[in-house]
């Protein structure tokens, strides 16, 4: 067993679980954050993905263990209350979605990129981030336009509040 202190979306936890527990399975198992999905069990489809220290990763390839002390934000963190966040707004606005299972590993991996990029993508730059994020049912075109039209709403504001 590990004891395990982390920081998820702003609210401190400590579990006991075993050493082989998945970060995914910490999330969603143990503290009841189910929003953040396992689509694969081949660290392909990206729909497990989270912000780990200030980094997208795929939390089904990471070991609860050995995020000890990790700030995390998942999927349910971005919301203030009844207010999506502006990422998740614009997956709405857009129609960025149909099933609705890879979205939040779309939306972390969105926000993290508009992050990086400082609110400045094209539609080439999407698409080539959104690789390790697996849709089986969109197409991808609705959600590159609705990563497109949330980074826009970032360009003049400051990205490191997202
Ligand atoms: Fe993590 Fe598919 S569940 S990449
Ligand atoms: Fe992505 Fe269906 S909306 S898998």
């Amino acid at each position: 067993m590990s004891t395990v202190h982390m920081t998820v979306n702003g609210s401190r936890f400590t579990r006991d679980v075993p050493d082989a527990t998945l970060l995914v399975h910490f999330l969603r198992d143990h503290l009841g954050l189910t929003g953040t999905h396992v689509g694969c069990d081949t660290t392909q489809c990206g729909a497990c993905t989270i912000i780990m220290d200030g980094l997208a990763v795929k939390s089904c390839t990471v070991l609860a263990a050995a995020a000890d002390e990790a700030d995390v934000t998942t999927i349910e963190g971005l919301a203030d209350g009844d207010r999506l966040h502006d990422v998740q707004a614009a997956f709405r606005e857009h129609h960025g979605l149909q099933c609705g299972f890879c979205t939040p590993g779309m939306i972390m991996a969105a926000v993290d990129m508009i992050r990086r990029h400082g609110g400045v993508l094209d539609e080439a730059t999407v698409r080539h981030e959104l690789e390790g994020n697996l849709c089986r049912c969109t197409g991808y075109h609705n959600i590159v336009k609705a990563v497109l039209a949330a980074a826009a709403t970032y360009r003049d504001r400051d990205v490191t509040a997202l």
